[in-house]
């Protein structure tokens, strides 16, 4: 399935030979002294002698330094079969990493797409502190993840998708492992391209119903397993959590289900993944400002995430079985809609006390949590765009982590490490369970302003009980609000890759 049309390829060969409509070479700054006096020193990532002689004056001159998504662009390079050459900041070559390669490969592609260039060639950056392999995963995401504008509904879309990105890579041993490496970051920066796809939409183009088809037309054509259930299984299942956010709204819920099974498992863990998909969120009677209301249509990131993920599972098939549920609904104030101080039965049997219509994805949640936990799933990673307070706490390129069990976060933490996505961890405990205590019934469903993201993530462990559990408060990083080199502004796709790689480590 491709949402976006970028062909990629991989090319042995040497780069300076390569006939492309632009080459694009990393640098880094190998300059080590400190003090005022010292001057960055830009050094190509190749070991190509034409390349390096084309951008010798360049270099010399001073203007590059070289800095982390630098870019500076030679036409007509002497001595190279490329119509240009763009060379691409890594930053300090002493703090490279591959999570640096992956936003140079972005902002390669960023470049060249408003330039009308649709075919372009990157060269694998060769240095010691760089794993050929993992550089090469990283520069396939990179460059999808730089691909996704959303200007879907602009009549003359200014950027273009590429036609194709080709990655040149030296002959040589690793040759079969790249490959797999290659096409693996594709698939991985596809599918979180299929969540930011899903993200963009607007809520009058993507309501419940329709995310469950388009989670239905995912599932066929990568293999999964699913099931889309509305009103009357949510009636069924007592999900009284679940529908009174659904209750308010014209439109009805979705209850999503994927399903992968691999062949041969049968035993072992099953991972349930657990998804808040709320297509509008105006915060129903208690009703938010019309400031920045329409940016809600992104309160569905989460679920996205999870079908992200999940294409990404039902393609590089590890060896676990994985269900996903994504709760899907509109939260609207209406004659219908719940009340502030309503009581409600969660499918858990845990009563509810309304306290704030707009404290909804905690309620959704909870019933998802419950039925992934009837379902069979051992452990549980939920994704939500949950509450303001955790972008008041980390700010909007960093994400909140909660857990109940250190062995299951310890693999989040080593699924961070390869995707590169930026969490951080925040305390759940008796403190906050302390905010939700409810004088009418079991909880309520907010915590008041002080520790707003911790008391939203007790409320889920509620629910979540004793199995152990990640839960990942998207509210601030989902959406990119100032783009940058090598990625566009609007939905980021965040979790899908740790969640991906979190899955993988079972
Ligand atoms: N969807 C919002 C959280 C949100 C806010 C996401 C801004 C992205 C950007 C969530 O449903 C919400 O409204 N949370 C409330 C909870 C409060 C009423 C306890 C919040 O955080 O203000
Ligand atoms: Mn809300
Ligand atoms: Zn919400």
């Amino acid at each position: 399935m491709k949402n976006r049309d970028m062909r990629t390829e991989i090319a042995f060969a040497p780069i300076a030979g390569i006939a492309t409509e632009l080459l694009a070479v990393l640098a880094a700054d190998t300059q080590t002294a400190k003090g005022p006096e010292t001057k960055p020193q830009p050094t190509l990532l190749t070991t190509d002698a034409a390349v390096q002689a084309a951008a010798a004056g360049l270099l010399a001159s001073g203007e590059y330094k070289a800095g982390a998504n630098e870019t500076v662009l030679l036409h007509a390079p002497a001595g190279l079969a490329t119509k240009r050459l763009l060379i691409v900041g890594l930053g300090k070559l002493a703090k490279a990493t591959v999570h640096g390669v992956r936003e140079a490969a972005g902002t390669a592609v960023r470049f060249a797409k408003p330039r009308g260039i649709r075919q372009l060639t990157l060269a694998l950056p060769l240095c010691d502190a760089l794993s050929s392999v993992a550089s090469t995963r990283a520069v396939a995401e990179g460059a999808f993840i730089g691909d996704f504008d959303p200007d879907t509904y602009r009549s003359e879309r200014k950027d273009q998708s590429i036609e194709t990105f080709i990655l040149a890579a030296p002959e040589g041993v690793f040759r079969s492992a790249m490959e797999t490496a290659f096409a693996e970051g594709a698939i991985i920066g596809e599918s979180q391209n299929f969540a930011r796809s899903l993200v963009n939409e607007p809520g009058n183009m993507l309501t419940p119903t329709i995310l469950g088809q388009r989670a239905a037309q995912m599932a066929q054509e990568v293999g999964l397993g699913w099931d889309v259930h509305s009103t009357e299984m949510l009636h069924q299942l007592k999900m009284g959590a679940f529908w009174s956010v659904a209750q308010g709204s014209a439109e009805p819920p979705a209850l999503i289900v994927l399903r992968y099974e691999p062949e041969g498992v049968t035993d072992g863990p099953i991972l349930g993944l657990v998804g808040k998909g709320i297509t509008f969120d105006t915060g129903g009677i208690s009703i938010k400002p019309s400031d920045n209301m329409e940016k809600m249509k992104y309160d569905m990131a989460g679920g996205a995430a999870m079908m992200g993920a999940m294409r990404a599972i039902a393609l590089l098939k590890p060896k676990v079985r994985v269900i996903a549920i994504v709760c899907a609904a509109e939260n609207m104030p209406s004659g219908t809609a719940q009340k502030p101080g309503d009581v409600q039965t969660a499918m858990s049997g845990k009563t509810i006390e309304i306290i704030n219509t707009d404290a909804e994805g905690r309620l959704v949640l909870a019933d998802g949590l419950t039925y992934a936990r009837q379902l069979g799933a051992t452990h549980l990673i939920d994704a939500a765009t949950l509450t303001a307070a955790i972008s008041v706490a980390l700010g909007k390129t960093t994400a909140g982590v909660f857990s109940n069990d250190d062995p299951t976060y310890a693999r989040f933490e080593s699924a961070l490490a390869v995707s590169g996505e930026k969490f951080w961890r925040l305390p759940l405990g008796e403190e906050y369970a302390e905010l939700i205590k409810s004088d009418i019934g079991d909880i309520k469903n907010t915590g008041g302003r002080y520790g707003g993201a911790s008391s939203a993530a007790e409320f889920l462990h509620t629910f979540a009980e004793d199995t152990p559990w990640i839960h990942l408060d998207i509210a601030g990083a989902a959406w990119v609000e100032d783009a940058r080199p090598c990625i566009a502004k609007g939905p980021s796709g965040i979790a899908v890759r740790s969640i991906f790689e979190w899955v993988r480590s079972f």
